[in-house]
This record gives structure tokens, sequence and C-alpha cells, in this order.
């Protein structure tokens, strides 16, 4: 069970780590450009699995990739304070346009895991520069992230595991991600009968403010600390053992359909990569949003 993690700055090195902790692979290879820091954080990581699990962590070159099964593509640069995650598109192309075919030359049976933003267009791009190539699935991170901070706040307000509220962000991880109120759930109760139950109002200003945080959550920690590490490395991890161990998880990933931009939907993971997608119940606005969401994608991805 070997995964390989292209691009060893915070994000890379956090989802290695996070796959050291939670056992999520047997064999972790880093690669980097700047193959001193690779190899600085493989060591330092290593010396992280005699407290946890066997996972035998290196780092190397490309071509050392071969036999992996999932790789993760977290190379490129990140949102400063006031940047947008589209505004790195320019960027990040041109990094993906370089490190993507070297990739996949040497790890052709790879699921590809895309984490870099703006996370949708560099899936969309990844995919297309594959496609006269190989048939090599490429799934993004996309909202899994949102999916997790909008459960975790709703646990929150409900005092219950998050493990225990199921509910979507769908569209792009982005500023224009659409929360799935409709269809979610506390307990198999609708969120509004069982916040109503617990005597809260599931009104407007509950659904703007729950909103807002989701969507700012990002920005606000980069305002404090320049950059997002944590969550998005638990995700990738989480991600990469769904298609490790086949787990038919439903995550939020980011996939392209023939001809389109990728995008976050609840999608079926699990060994190839997304097996299936479940569109989830929206209402009416919410159906607009999503459209509107995904239009933001397509016109980022028109300047590809
Ligand atoms: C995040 O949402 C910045 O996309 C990164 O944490």
């Amino acid at each position: 069970m070997k995964v390989g993690v292209v691009g060893a700055g915070l994000v890379g090195a956090t989802a290695a780590f996070a796959m050291v902790l939670r056992g999520s692979c047997s064999e972790l290879l880093m690669v980097d450009k700047n193959e001193q820091r690779a190899e600085a954080e493989a060591a330092d990581i290593a010396h992280a699995a005699p407290m946890s699990h066997a996972v035998r962590v290196s780092s190397g070159g490309y071509e050392q990739l071969s036999g992996a099964r999932v790789v993760v593509l977290a190379a490129g640069v990140n949102q400063t304070p006031g940047e947008s995650r589209l505004d790195l598109l320019a960027r990040n192309a041109a990094v993906f346009r370089e490190v993507v075919p070297q990739v996949a030359r040497a790890a052709p049976d790879a699921v590809l895991l895309v984490a870099t933003n703006p996370v949708d267009v560099l899936t969309t791009l990844t995919a297309r520069l594959l496609a006269h190539s190989s048939a090599q699935p490429v799934i993004g991170s996309g909202t899994v992230l949102d999916s997790a901070r909008f459960r975790s706040l709703l646990a929150g307000q409900s005092g219950l595991d998050p493990q225990n509220v199921h509910g979507y962000v769908i569209g792009e991880h982005g500023d224009s991600e659409v929360l799935a109120w409709s269809g979610v759930s506390v307990a198999g109760q609708p969120l509004g009968e069982f916040l109503k139950g617990r005597g809260i109002l599931f009104d407007d200003v509950f659904r703007l403010e729950i909103g807002a945080a989701v969507r700012g959550a990002a920005a606000k920690i980069i305002g404090g600390k320049q950059a997002t590490y944590y969550g998005i490395g638990a995700a990738l991890a989480r991600i990469t053992e769904a298609v490790l161990r086949d787990r038919r998880s439903v995550l939020t990933v980011s996939a392209a359909a023939p001809g389109d931009v990728a995008y976050s939907l609840p999608r079926v993971v699990g060994g190839a990569g997304v097996l299936e997608t479940l569109m989830p119940k929206l209402d009416a606005p919410e159906q607009e949003a999503l459209e509107r969401s995904v239009a933001v994608i397509r016109e980022a991805a028109a300047h590809l």
C-alpha cells in the first residue's frame, strides 16, 4: 500500500504525517523539487512511525513513485492573506503542467489526488493533461474539508459528535461553494426538526451565520497563521484510505464528467477512485447556487 506525495510544503508534509498517525498506508514517498526539503520532511515524519504505525517513509525522485496506488499532488503556492484560491491559478497551473506528466509516467496505475488550489480547476487541468494518454483516475480533495467544517459547526450547535451529523458542501472549493441545507440530517432526523426539539431556531440567520463561518474558515486561519494544513492534511489521509481500502466512502471529492470541469458532489470513493456520484436533495435556490458555482469553475477553466 504505497502512497506518493508530490510537494513537501505544509500541506504535503501534514498529509504525510496524518497518514503515518492514522496508519493509512504501509509505504510513503515524498517528492519535491527541493530535494533537501523532501528529505528533511520525510526523516522528521519517519520518526513519528515508531510512536504510531509501521509506515516506511522516504524521499526520492519521480521515478521512485512506481508502484504507488495513490499520488497526492500538493505542489504549488498557497494563498497569502487577501488572495482567493482562484488568484493562484496561473502560477499553479504552470507547476501542474510540469509535474503531472512526470507523475503519470512513473505511476500510471495510481489514483491521482489533487490538493493544490484552485483545486477544482487544477483537477480539471490534470484530467485534461491525461485525457489523451491514459485512463488514470483523477480526483480532487474538493469540498471534503468544507463538509467537515460544516458538520463540525452543526455538531457544535447540536451538542453532538460531528460523526452523527450528515451534511455536504458541494460545488467549488471556494467562495461560491454551496451548503446543501435541504439534505442535512442529525441522528436520523432532518436538521430543522432536530434543532426545534432543542429549542434552536433554524432560520435564515442561523443558515447565514454557519454559511459565513464555513466559507470564511480558511481566510480566518490564513489571517492568523498564513496557511491551513491540518484540516486538509487529515482530509487527504481520509480520501487516500477510502481508495487504498476500497471503502466506498461517500465524500465530497471533486471530479470531472467527460468534457466538463471538476466540482464536488457526494461521491462514492473506492479502489478505482470515484465509483459513483450521488446527487443530494436540493431545493430550487440550492440547485441554482450549484449551477452558479460550477459556472465560476468553468469561467476559470476557460483561461487554462
Ligand atoms: C482550505 O480551505 C486554503 O483551501 C484551503 O483550508
